[in-house]
């Protein structure tokens, strides 16, 4: 259940109907967000407060550990809800945490960042990274509902702004090419028109509501993610600095690259979108990168079955294809392409 500011009231009665109320913030939104909660009018005193350390690097099993014992010191028992309030790496880890304790209490998203809105809080995947591997462990677990509050991204920072048009630049090409009017901004830095925010949730909240444990169209969702979520696991694996929409932004320039190879995409999509990576999202340099390493950690990727690595591409805009097994010469050919186009904008 999506739910906007016009819908606090639904949100207070669901309080309402739980024996205790924990709030789940990482330093961040706990100094930026919680105040604009009690501002929405939720009386956020009656919380029990859980902070935890902002950082995909703290998505992991120890911080998991700690909100557990924070609910058995603060008695959490089976009717306690839990509010994450935060970014993706928040209501994932949230959720998997809510998922798991006592064997599930009910949770509500609610997520500050443009990703997470759009994106991570919605759907129902919840999980942490394990062994230097991407969302390794969890389950689909549906929270009791998301509430959207746009003021969150009066706060958040610019990279932060393009890691989730990202994945708005996403539904363009999967869903319906409207959405690639959304990077049409004089500058990226400004916070996203609502229209495509709200746009982008309903087609997230659609997609995934249609097939909710991933068996085929969800799928879809994953494009650009085959070599992004590589790319994040080997940057951040490295201490390195790349946002999650960072690196499907990335992500994105292969899987067109293996679109044209494989489903006859027309080249100038490939051209369309290097123009709107080059207006939108910040260059990095992969040239210390080898392809081989990154397909070492795509044979993990959990959309692969019997060993074969498997894409989402695209015949045209909002012409989605999943199950799309590449050859390794290809992909290696596709990680080459995107590493030569962050050395050289012209290519
Ligand atoms: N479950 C899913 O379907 C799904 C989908 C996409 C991504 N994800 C996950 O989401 C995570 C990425 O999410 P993210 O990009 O939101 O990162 P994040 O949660 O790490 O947040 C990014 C940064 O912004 C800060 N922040 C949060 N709200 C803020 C605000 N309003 N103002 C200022 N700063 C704020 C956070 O403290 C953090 O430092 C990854 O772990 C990814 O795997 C999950």
């Amino acid at each position: 259940m999506i739910l906007y500011r016009e819908n606090i009231g639904k949100i207070a009665e669901l309080i309402d109907s739980h024996t205790k109320t924990f709030v789940l913030t990482d330093e961040n939104s706990n100094r930026l967000c919680l105040g604009v909660l009690r501002e929405a009018g939720l009386d956020i005193e009656r919380f029990v407060k859980i902070v935890i350390p902002a950082g995909e690097q703290h998505k992991n099993l120890k911080t998991v550990e700690y909100i557990w014992s924070q609910l058995v010191e603060n008695k959490a028992d089976r009717k306690s809800l839990l509010i994450n309030l935060g970014g993706g790496m928040l209501t994932d880890i949230g959720g998997f945490a809510a998922s798991c304790y006592q064997r599930g209490i009910d949770f509500i998203n609610v997520p500050t960042t443009l990703l997470a809105m759009i994106d991570a809080a919605v759907g129902g995947k919840t999980g942490i990274d394990f062994q230097g591997l991407k969302n390794q462990i969890g389950l689909f677990s549906q929270p009791l509902a998301v509430l959207i509050l746009e003021d969150f991204l009066a706060t958040l920072p610019k990279r932060e702004l393009q890691s989730g048009l990202a994945e708005i630049i996403k539904y363009g090409f999967i869903v319906d090419k409207s959405f690639l009017e959304a990077s049409l901004t004089e500058n990226a830095a400004n916070p996203i028109d609502s229209v495509f925010v709200r746009k982008a949730i309903e087609a997230k909240d659609v997609i995934t509501r249609s097939d909710a444990n991933e068996q085929g169209l969800r799928k879809i969702l994953n494009f650009g993610h085959t070599v992004g979520h590589a790319l994040e696991t080997y940057l951040i694996g490295r201490g390195g600095d790349i946002r999650h929409g960072e690196a499907v932004a990335l992500g994105m320039i292969p899987a067109l690259y293996l679109s044209e190879k494989y489903c006859h995409l027309d080249h100038k999509w490939t051209l369309y979108y290097k123009s709107l990576y080059a207006k939108n999202f910040n260059r990095f340099d992969l040239s210390g990168i080898a392809a081989e390493d990154l397909l070492e950690i795509m044979r993990h990727d959990k959309k692969n079955e019997g060993g074969d690595i498997r894409f989402v591409l695209i015949e045209d805009l909002g012409k989605p294809v999943y199950d799309v097994v590449v050859d390794l010469k290809y992909i290696l050919d596709s990680v080459n392409y995107l590493i030569e186009y962050q050395k050289n904008e012209n290519c």
